[in-house]
């Protein structure tokens, strides 16, 4: 079956074809960056509009990609949350309105679902069960995963995301919008040592075994550092630097512990913190020390796409055919902004398609 992906949960527009038999077929995106850029930060209603005009293009150019036309389709699956309503009800609206016209299926997807199912997309020989390490703008989080739909949360964020913190951090730095790239580049020219920054919930995790994470202290730990007088270029990357070597200690270490405690070898890393460097060199090493397997997506795709979209719908609907369905034209149809990827049972489809 052929299954367009729509992804439009925040300033990304991916859209991506997947074949069930042959693999992904096209993949395209459009970033926002430089629409929110002047304002220092994603503007929701901004975000929507942009989906709106980009969709569409990007559906055609992954069609001519790969050689296929729309009546080809077998389903539409598209992000129904979490994220941005207006952002999402863009790619909802869109979804369902192929599927309505097309008449094949529209499938509502959980955003973080398709982040921790996209690195089976590209390693054939990862196997359930493995430790997913979700860390993106908005999330922070452990999981063990058995199969799919079977997510138990191990440890989650108190207050701000990786990804946010590695964000507001930049922000204060003077490095504008989307900061978590642009940090990591000036931390990666920086030396961690010089300032003393805290690794949040380390030591409680030394002896509780507690695998929860904090990280708003860190960005006020900066905050502090930085308003107490002004830095130069070198000491303003060696705070980066200390900024960057904090955060990773804390999801490496916290990783490791939880494959630890699970006794599970395989440790899957998804979301757009996962594209950071020293987060890559730190689970890499402490992998090979202890005998884990860490997998990634290739770089493109640990940030959002469409490809991870259709291809967690490729492996809902392989497992159960009425998988989250709505008739839009009976139903109508929603989107969930707000949505604990743990309420996704297996046993939850029979829920979804009668809702
Ligand atoms: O998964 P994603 O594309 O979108 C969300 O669902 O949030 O993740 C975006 C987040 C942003 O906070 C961004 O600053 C962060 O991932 N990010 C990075 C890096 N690349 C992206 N953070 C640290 N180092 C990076 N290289
Ligand atoms: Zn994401």
């Amino acid at each position: 079956m052929l299954i367009l992906g729509i992804e439009t949960s925040c300033d990304e527009s991916g859209v991506a074809l997947y074949d069930t038999d042959r693999g992904l077929l096209g993949n395209a995106l459009y970033s926002q960056v430089s629409l929110h850029a002047d304002y220092g930060g994603v503007v929701p209603e901004l975000a929507s509009r942009d989906h709106v005009r980009r969709v569409l293009p990007l559906t055609r150019d992954v069609l001519v990609q790969s050689g296929r036309s729309i009546g080809d389709l077998g389903a539409v699956a598209y992000t129904q949350g979490p994220g941005l309503a207006g952002a999402l009800l863009v790619g909802a609206s869109i979804a369902h309105g192929l599927g309505y016209a097309l008449r094949i299926p529209a499938v509502g997807i959980h955003h973080l679902e398709g982040h921790l199912l996209s690195p089976l997309l590209f390693t054939p020989a990862l196997r359930f069960p493995f430790v997913a390490l979700l860390v993106s703008g908005g999330h922070s989080q452990l999981m063990r995963v058995r199969g799919i739909g079977q997510y138990e949360l191990l440890g989650e964020t108190h207050d701000d995301a990786a990804g946010e913190a590695f964000d507001k951090t930049a922000k204060l730095l003077g490095l504008g919008y989307p900061g978590g790239p642009a940090l990591a580049r000036l931390a990666d020219g920086g030396r961690p040592g010089r300032f003393n920054l805290p690794r949040p919930m380390l030591e409680h995790m030394e002896r509780t075994g507690d695998l929860n994470f904090s990280f708003s202290g860190l960005k006020t730990a900066v905050v502090t550092l930085f308003n107490r007088q002004p830095l130069d270029a070198i000491e303003r990357a060696d705070l980066a630097a200390e900024f960057q070597c904090a955060i990773v200690e804390v999801l490496a270490r916290k990783a490791l512990e939880a494959l630890r405690q699970t006794g599970l070898t395989q440790l899957v890393v998804a979301g757009g913190v996962g594209a950071n460097r020293l987060l890559r060199e730190r689970l890499a090493a402490g992998g090979r020390r202890s005998g884990y397997d860490v997998h990634y997506p290739p770089l493109e795709f640990c940030t959002d796409n469409g490809a991870m979209i259709a291809f967690a719908a490729a492996l809902r609907m392989q497992q159960d055919p009425g998988f989250r369905i709505q008739d839009s034209a009976k139903d109508g149809f929603t989107v969930r902004p707000r949505w604990d990827l743990e309420e996704l049972k297996a046993a939850s489809s029979a829920l979804s398609r009668s809702s």
